[in-house]
């Protein structure tokens, strides 16, 4: 199996089983890593990697998420990692989505600010275009010195006081604003969601569209 590897700390703890599993039941998968940070820990676990250009269509991509409403949709990004995650997920016939249960949420945005990854070139004229859509912006990392993605772009955390009434509207109304490479809303993209709880057990939900 060719396999999307997430980011963050929930992945972290997918990639040591995984690793553990390829070894015991000598599976044969490799993995498209979706931030350094990931692939950093992949390689020192002994997990084999490619990249998407080699394999442009992935069998099953495992990561987190910050926020998941009622219809699986998602925001993402915490980490930084949302470009790569979000071009992963497409390409991949199943996207699983590991969270624990207090991060279902009843509408996104409210609590966990949403990340947008933009060019740094056009950070001012971008935070007002957003704010315009009923978002208060801060820059990760503060002026003085701005979180750096991977792609070397800044993020913005993007706060909806009501929250965010249509994601999939939002999905294309950021994404048309020019110096914005991505938002982390992922609408239509997670197909399962593994929920766990904090005695262990985990529940697995199933979209059903
Ligand atoms: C990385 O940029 C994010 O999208 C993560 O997948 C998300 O923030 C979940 O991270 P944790 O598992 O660390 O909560």
């Amino acid at each position: 199996m060719v396999c999307g590897l997430g980011t963050g700390s929930t992945i972290a703890h997918t990639l040591v089983r995984l690793a553990e599993r390829v070894r015991e039941e000598k599976l044969s998968i490799v993995g498209v890593p979706t931030s350094l940070d990931t692939e950093r820990k992949a390689t020192a676990l002994g997990l084999a990697l490619t990249t998407l250009r080699s394999h442009p269509t992935l069998d099953l991509t495992i990561d987190g998420a910050d926020e998941v409403d009622p219809d699986f949709c998602l925001t993402k990004g915490g980490g930084g990692a949302l470009l790569r995650e979000k071009v992963v997920a497409l390409a991949s016939a199943r996207e699983v989505i590991c969270i624990g249960r207090s991060k279902l949420v009843e509408s996104l945005g409210r609590t966990f600010p949403l990340p947008v990854e933009i060019v740094p070139f056009a950070r001012t004229t971008i935070i007002v275009q957003i704010e315009k859509l009923g978002a208060q912006c801060t820059l990760r990392g503060g002026s003085a010195k701005p979180f750096l993605t991977d792609n070397q772009n800044e993020i913005l955390d993007c706060c909806f006081a009501n929250g965010i009434q249509d994601p999939a509207e939002l999905d294309i109304a950021l994404n048309r604003i020019p110096g914005v490479v991505e938002n982390g809303l992922f609408v239509d993209l997670a197909h399962v969601l593994v929920i766990a709880d904090d005695d262990g057990t985990v529940e697995v939900r199933e979209r059903s569209n």
